[in-house]
C-alpha cells in the first residue's frame, strides 16, 4: 500500500464551495437579461464556473487519454507497449518470465461479468465482517487479512470455523480458475512461461468508497510504482468487480507517463495487466459516490516468492 501522507481536506471543502459558486450563479443568472452589466456578469460566471469545475476536479482531470472506455468491450487484449524500465537490472533474471518487453494490457474477455459479479458478492461478504473506517478496504484471503478500523484483523484466526460461514470450497475454486486463467493471458501477451510465472503477495480484494481514509495504509490514491512498493512483483493484474460511472464515479486507473495522464475506465469482469516496474509508475483517481471492487493479482519470477493460491483452512 503507499505510505506517503498528503494534505486531504481539500476535496471535503469542495462540496461547500461548489454550493457557494452555485448560488451565485443562480443569482446571476436570473438578472442575466435584466441590466446592462449583462456581459460582465456573463464573464463573472464564466470564471466561476471554470474555478468551480478546477477546484472539484483539481487532481484528478490531468487525463491525456483514455485507453480503454467502460462501455467499449475489448475482445482480444488490447496491448500497449512501453519501453522496460531499468528496475529489473537489480534483480535476478528468470528467462520465460523476467520482462523482455514491458507494456500494458486490457481484455474483457478472460472473466465473464457473471464471475465478477460472484466474486463481488464474496468480497462484500468478507468486509462486511468488518471493514476500514474509510478509503480503502482489503481482504487478502491468502494471508486471511481484512482490514478493521484503523488496523488489519487475521479472518482466519478471527473468526475461526466461522468463516466456512461465509466462504465456501466453490468461492475458492473460482478465484483459482481466475487466477490461473490471468496468468494465461499475460504470459500469452508478454511471450511468457505461464509455469516460470508464480502468484505472489499481496494479492487482495480492495473496496473503495467515498470516505476519507482515516489512516495513511487506507489512502490508495498515491501515484506508487508496484516493483519498488513490492520488489517481488514483476507482473501486476487488476479484475474490476464493479462498473466506473453507473456503480461508482472517480475510481479510474491511470499511468502516469511523462508526457501524459493515460487512463482505464474500471468495467466489472474486465482485467488489466502490466509490468511491474518504473515503467508503469500509477494512481488510482479518488472516488466520488458509490463503491469499487476490484482485485489485485500479483505475479512474480522468483519462486523464492512464490504463494500458493488461497485456500479454506
Ligand atoms: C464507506 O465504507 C465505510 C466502511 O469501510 C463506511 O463506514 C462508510 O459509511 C461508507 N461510506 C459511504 C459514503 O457509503
Ligand atoms: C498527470 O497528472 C498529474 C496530476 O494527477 C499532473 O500533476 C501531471 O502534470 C500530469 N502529467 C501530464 C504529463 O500531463
Amino acid at each position: 500500500m503507499p505510505i506517503q501522507r498528503r494534505a486531504n481536506a481539500k476535496s471535503t471543502d469542495n462540496n461547500g464551495i461548489e454550493k457557494k459558486i452555485k448560488r451565485g450563479n443562480a443569482h446571476r443568472q436570473a438578472s442575466f437579461w435584466k441590466g446592462p452589466r449583462s456581459f460582465l456578469l456573463v464573464l463573472i460566471a464564466f470564471v466561476a464556473c471554470g474555478g468551480a469545475g478546477w477546484l472539484y476536479f483539481g487532481f484528478d482531470s490531468d487525463i491525456t487519454e483514455t485507453l480503454v472506455r467502460q462501455g467499449e468491450v475489448v475482445q482480444q487484449p488490447r496491448v500497449f507497449k512501453v519501453q522496460c524500465s531499468e528496475d529489473y537490472d537489480s534483480y535476478k533474471r528468470y528467462p520465460g518470465c523476467t520482462p523482455q518487453t514491458c507494456g500494458r494490457a486490457v481484455t474483457d474477455n478472460v472473466v465473464t461479468r457473471e464471475e465478477a459479479g460472484m466474486l463481488r458478492r464474496l468480497a462484500d461478504r468478507g468486509m462486511a465482517l468488518a471493514g476500514s473506517d474509510g478509503g480503502a478496504s482489503i481482504l487478502d484471503l491468502h494471508s486471511g487479512a481484512l482490514s478493521m478500523g484503523k488496523q488489519f484483523v487475521n479472518i482466519y484466526r478471527y473468526f475461526g470455523e466461522q468463516i466456512k460461514e461465509v466462504f465456501s470450497e466453490e468461492d475458492f475454486q473460482l478465484y483459482r480458475a481466475v487466477r490461473a486463467r490471468i496468468q494465461g493471458v499475460i504470459a500469452e501477451t508478454f511471450g511468457l512461461d505461464p509455469s516460470r510465472m508464480y502468484l505472489t503477495k499481496p494479492t487482495f480484494f480492495s473496496r473503495i468508497n467515498s470516505t476519507e481514509a482515516k489512516t495513511t495504509h487506507d489512502e490508495y490514491w498515491h501515484p506508487h510504482i508496484d516493483k519498488v512498493t513490492y520488489g517481488s512483483f514483476d507482473y501486476t493484474s487488476l479484475l474490476y468487480l464493479s462498473d466506473y460511472g453507473s456503480d461508482f464515479g472517480g475510481g479510474r486507473f491511470i499511468f502516469m507517463d511523462t508526457d501524459g495522464n493515460r487512463t482505464v475506465e474500471p468495467r466489472a469482469g474486465r482485467v488489466s495487466f502490466f509490468s511491474s516496474g518504473s515503467e508503469n509508475l500509477h494512481r488510482v483517481e479518488k472516488v466520488r459516490w458509490g463503491t469499487r471492487f476490484a482485485i489485485t493479482v500479483s505475479f512474480t519470477c522468483d519462486p523464492a516468492h512464490a504463494i500458493a493460491d488461497p485456500a479454506l483452512p
